[in-house]
């Protein structure tokens, strides 16, 4: 997924232009602070978080997708932030500075680990006593319509799939709040609270959204072992159910987040 996403960034970012201001304003973070992005990606919020920390705070990304996280470095230099490091490394086993985090975020980064405890605990290893944890994630795909209704639409013209694991590494796999409680508590974090917040998407219009769609999320997957007859018709059926879906400014279509808060 890693070129794709690089390739979609532009529209990726006005996507998620909500979930962004919504999680960053959760995430509070402050001048001076040490913060780490998990699962940072192409580096939108990471370059957002070096810019409010400034020259006397430091970012640290971390991801394990190449062509992601050269992204992201390219544009942290070329927007001249010096205070960003990138380390290309699974977040589960990756050696953090022990103690030097005051926020470890992440924007959809943290629901694929092999072992969510293992990795929790890691992360925390780099967290200071009392640092914030603060992430988004998806709660189920009935509660999400910009995923729901393209899969619904595409789903009669290509061949079924088995049903998904939901407890597999997975963009659904954080959906249930009791599981994520469990996993953070076990992992050793406090005052863990789950918010359900429901955001608007913010495609410009039908074709960027069909940009994104057709990229990123669960749409991908299920045209994968489709023809090519199959899929252009899943794909006719899934523009047109958008189109019904969303108004001329792109909106009309949300998806359910958890908001998700602890402390180290
Ligand atoms: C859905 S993307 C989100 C990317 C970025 N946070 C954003 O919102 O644009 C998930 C990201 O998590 C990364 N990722 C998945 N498993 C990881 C792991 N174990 N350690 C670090 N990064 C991981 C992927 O490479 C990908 O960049």
């Amino acid at each position: 997924m890693g070129h794709s996403w690089v390739s979609q960034q532009a529209v990726i970012s006005d996507v998620f232009t909500s979930v962004t201001s919504v999680s960053l304003g959760a995430a509070a973070a402050k001048p001076g602070e040490h913060v780490i992005d998990i699962g940072c990606g192409t580096g939108d919020t990471l370059l957002a978080f070096a810019k409010i920390v400034g020259p006397s705070g430091a970012v640290l990304g971390v991801d394990v997708s190449v062509p992601m996280l050269d992204f992201a470095k390219h544009r942290a230099a070329e927007a001249g932030l010096g205070n960003v490091t990138c380390a290309l490394a699974d977040a589960m086993t990756y050696a953090f500075e022990p103690r030097w985090a005051d926020l470890v975020y992440s924007r959809f980064g943290v629901m694929f680990f092999d072992d969510p405890v293992k990795a929790f605990t890691n992360i925390r290893s780099g967290m200071k006593a009392g640092g914030r944890l603060v992430f988004v994630c998806f709660r189920t795909m009935p509660e999400c319509p910009w995923f729901r209704v393209p899969i619904e639409a595409a789903r009669p013209h290509v061949p079924p799939q088995p049903p998904a694991d939901p407890l597999a590494p997975g963009m659904f796999s954080f959906a249930r709040e009791e599981r994520v409680r469990g996993l953070l508590t076990e992992a050793g974090f406090r005052e863990i609270a789950l918010k359900a917040t429901d955001v608007p998407i913010h495609g410009k219009d039908v074709t960027q959204s069909m940009a994104f769609i057709t990229q990123a999320g669960p749409l991908p997957a299920l045209l994968e072992n489709a023809s090519d007859e199959q899929r252009n018709r899943a794909i006719e059926a899934v523009r047109d159910a958008l189109a019904a879906s969303i108004g001329a400014d792109g909106r009309g279509l949300h998806v359910g987040l958890w908001l998700v808060s602890a402390l180290a």
